[in-house]
């Protein structure tokens, strides 16, 4: 099947999404988010995301049909984030795609979210290059990605050892008395500040760090160097200078991020550099991993904004995928899997 129409369910954090596409054609991507719910938190509450997105999942189904000109009937394929995520969460999505699949009598997909947030892409620049790098940088997840084909083949190269890249940016933000989620707030006020004012660490880019972390990023020490300089400011009476704070925390971040894609790019021989994730909304990332791409020869492709934060629109790109490829459905009794390793592209 060429063209298969596919449906697609997320649920994997607090955004229930589900996206309709016809083989690389988007046809709808509905987004249902509780994110205002978890703002006076500080952070997503897993049993609050699970209970929303069973509220949300039929009026979203239904207006993803609606806007795609699609009946349930016409859909070829069911595909439903299966991992990795917050448990309860995924459960969700699972069973609503369980029941799809077998009252249509269609073939079921499940599908890693990684992957998703890669095959995403097809969908706006067309097929992926094969081999691909891929660096997604989300509140959940940070991870460089080797992808010599996405409904089969991937390899992580490196990953987080302690906070994904966007969790860094909600707990800096908050530290800085910006509201959640942190990454827009830092973004924009960043624009103001001076990203050379404040020399904070680069996480594992040095010395025995880089030889055993080569491709792996930690954003912790830098959020404690954050807090003591903001601490040791407030402690000495002066006013905190939140921009060049925000600004040169940024800067930490991207500079890391980047120069370890590009690194890996070169050492894989890989052409082509994919980034995705919420983060990738960040505007200084955008412009550092364009200018480090273009000195190294690498061509950049970033998906608009809504499709690198998690979407309905990326599970079912990637189940087209795997449709086209013609790889084996997903068994009816397939586990949503919080910790699906990356290399597990379908459950
Ligand atoms: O992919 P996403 O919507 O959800 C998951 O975490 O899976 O990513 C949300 C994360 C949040 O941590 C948010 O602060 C961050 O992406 N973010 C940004 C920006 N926009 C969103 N971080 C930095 N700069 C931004 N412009
Ligand atoms: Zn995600």
């Amino acid at each position: 099947m060429n063209e298969p129409v596919v449906l697609g369910i997320e649920t994997s954090c607090d955004e229930t999404g589900v996206g309709i596409v016809r083989g690389r054609t988007l046809l709808a991507d509905a987004i249902a988010s509780s994110v205002d719910e978890h703002a006076r938190f500080g952070g997503v509450v897993p049993e609050v995301a699970s209970r929303a997105h069973l509220e949300a999942m039929v009026p979203t189904i239904e207006r993803a049909c609606r806007d795609a000109g699609v009946r349930l009937q016409d859909v070829d394929a069911v595909a439903v984030t299966a991992g990795p995520g917050l448990a309860g969460a995924l459960v969700v999505g699972v069973a609503a795609a369980k029941a799809l699949a077998v009252g249509l009598g269609r073939p079921l997909y499940g599908v890693n979210h990684l992957a998703a947030h890669v095959a995403v892409d097809v969908v706006e620049h067309g097929p992926l290059p094969e081999p691909t790098m891929s660096l997604l940088v989300s509140g959940g997840h940070s991870n460089l990605l080797l992808v010599p084909d996405v409904t089969c083949d991937i390899t992580s190269l490196g990953a987080t050892i302690d906070d994904a890249a966007g969790e860094a940016f909600d707990k800096v933000a908050r530290l800085l008395g910006l509201p959640f989620p942190g990454g827009p707030h830092i973004d924009r006020v960043s624009r103001e500040g001076n990203r050379v004012a404040i020399d904070f660490p680069r996480g594992l880019t040095t010395g025995r760090d880089l030889q055993r972390y080569r491709f792996d990023y930690s954003f912790s020490g830098l959020k404690t160097a954050v807090a003591r300089w903001v601490q040791a400011r407030e402690a000495s009476g002066e006013p905190v200078p939140v921009a060049d704070v925000a600004a040169s925390f940024q800067e930490a971040v991207v500079d890391v991020l980047t120069r370890k894609a590009v690194r890996a790019c070169r050492e894989h021989g890989v052409d082509d550099l994919l980034l995705g994730g919420g983060v990738a909304a960040n505007s200084r990332l955008r412009a550092l991993a364009q200018e480090r791409c273009d000195d190294a020869g690498i061509r950049l492709r970033v998906p608009r904004p809504g499709l690198c934060t998690d979407n309905g629109a990326m599970v079912a790109a990637l189940g087209a995928q795997l449709v086209i490829k013609g790889r084996d459905a997903s068994r009816l009794d397939l586990p949503a899997d919080s910790s699906q390793p990356v290399e597990q592209v379908r459950a």
